[in-house]
């Protein structure tokens, strides 16, 4: 029986996760791609740090030579993450006619046009079903299972972190930086969570989405981004009262030809099957002109579940090798579609300000928004004691530049104390 000679880049998490897969069911992956899976050497930047007993510690290496330039190597396993290394590694590895399996999203956001067009100029395979939501088979079905669709929209909860503050809000009325340390001390949040919190981590996901969904390019500085910093306790509450949550989504959608790409709070109606998913789960949503609605949920991250999706790759890649067929996938951005800035899409929005409690003030705020092309579709009122009134108003669909343009004014009126929340609400709830 032939041997599959894999060679790790990094063993953290994910890294140790593949081995131990690759080991505990080492018997199936065998029957599975009629050849043996082995781990011939693994890249890690510290070889003398303490590693899990699964790590055998003669294959470890800090020089990348060792998997590189070995002529035996078939898969190279990027799990190192980053995108100045990981890509210089990649790019090696293509080019010496290795195939790559990688659970990089940063990079392939960023860098996936050109690290496709070395794949299929040395005519080897380069799958990355990691990168996007962990554990849940996403990329595969997309490129395969749903090629027939045409696909109008695909939005996913694809972030755990803040789908765990975001629930745990929901549950205990607490607020964004109380359950933020919480996160840290569990574990479910980075010590540094920038890139969950602010929404990058679910823009490259949706990147890379959309990419594969409209078969057009979309990279990471295409995506408009918006955390869930400002969400506040006050609108968890309206949510409620509206029969709705608030989830942090990474959202693309074509229409005529126009793509959007983003990642966003939204008012989500409670009927919405995303609106189930709680704590650290991801799913993806997808409407296809063919299927109708599917969903795709599972755990979004952690090492079991991520090296699922590395070890599905690498049996993929190992089949097509004993078989002599690569590549399997190539490159699905065969089309090159206008992608549509934020000031131009159109959404509902729920916003809720603190006004001074007198009459005239009402009229003062709806006529900006009429004089903007914006209008109310609902408003509720709240009288506070000290001669302030809270309003928290949803409007009817709107273009973002007409809205944001009438914010900037409602808040210089002098009755205007504070515009403390502005959230999209999803239309199809
Ligand atoms: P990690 O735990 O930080 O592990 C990184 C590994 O890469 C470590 O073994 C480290 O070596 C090695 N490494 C880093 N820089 C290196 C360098 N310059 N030279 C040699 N080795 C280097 O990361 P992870 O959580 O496993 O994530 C790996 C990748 O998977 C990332 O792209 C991440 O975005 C992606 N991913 C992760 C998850 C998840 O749940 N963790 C889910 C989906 C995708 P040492 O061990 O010596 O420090
Ligand atoms: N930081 C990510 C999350 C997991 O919270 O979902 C890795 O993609």
């Amino acid at each position: 029986m032939k041997t599959i000679n894999i060679g790790l880049l990094g063993c953290g998490t994910v890294g140790t996760g593949v081995v131990r897969l690759l080991l505990t069911n080492e018997v199936k992956h065998t029957q599975y791609a009629q050849a043996k899976m082995d781990v011939k050497r693994i890249l890690v930047s510290d070889s003398a740090k303490k590693r899990d007993p699964v790590i055998r510690p003669e294959l470890l290496t800090t020089n990348p030579d060792d998997i590189l330039e070995d002529p035996s190597i078939d898969i190279v396993v990027e799990v190192m993450g980053g995108t100045g290394l990981a890509r210089e590694y990649i790019l090696r590895a293509l080019r010496a006619g290795k195939n790559v399996v990688t659970a990089n999203k940063d990079l392939m956001a960023q860098e996936g046009e050109e690290l496709f067009r070395e794949a299929a100029r040395y005519d080897v395979d380069l799958l990355f079903e990691a990168s996007v939501a962990g554990g849940i088979p996403i990329i595969g079905p997309l490129k395969n299972s749903l090629a027939g669709n045409r696909i109008t929209k695909v939005m996913g909860i694809i972030n755990g972190t803040t789908n765990f503050i975001l629930t745990k809000m929901y549950e205990d009325g607490s607020e964004f930086e109380d359950v933020l340390k919480l996160s840290q001390e569990l574990g479910y949040a980075e010590t540094d969570p920038t890139a969950d919190i602010e929404g990058w981590d679910a823009g490259r996901k949706i990147a890379i989405l959309a990419s594969i969904a409209f078969n057009t390019r979309v990279t990471f500085k295409d995506v408009y981004m918006e955390g869930i910093t400002r969400i506040s306790s006050l609108d968890i509450e309206y949510a409620k009262k509206l029969n709705c949550t608030i989830k942090l989504v990474g959202r693309a959608s074509e229409r005529d030809g126009q793509v959007e790409a983003r990642v966003h709070p939204v008012l989500l109606s409670l009927s919405h099957p995303l609106a189930k998913v709680d704590g650290v789960y991801n799913a993806v949503y997808v409407e296809g002109d063919a299927v109708g609605d599917v969903m795709f949920q599972g755990p979004g991250a952690g090492e079991m579940p991520t090296a699922s999706a590395v070890v599905g790759d690498i049996l993929s890649v190992a089949r097509n090798e004993i078989k002599g067929v690569t590549p399997r996938e190539n490159c699905s951005c065969y089309d090159r579609k206008e992608i549509l800035t934020i000031d131009r899409t159109v959404d509902k929005y729920f916003i809720r300000m603190t006004v001074v409690d007198r009459p005239g003030v009402l009229s003062q705020i709806s006529g900006v928004f009429g004089q903007k092309d914006v209008s109310i579709d609902s408003l509720i009122q709240t009288k506070h004691s000290e001669g302030s009134a809270e309003l928290a108003l949803i409007t009817d669909d709107v273009i973002d530049a007409n809205l944001r343009s009438a914010l900037d004014e409602i808040q210089h009126l002098e009755p205007v104390m504070a515009v403390s929340s502005v959230i999209r609400v999803e239309k199809d709830s």
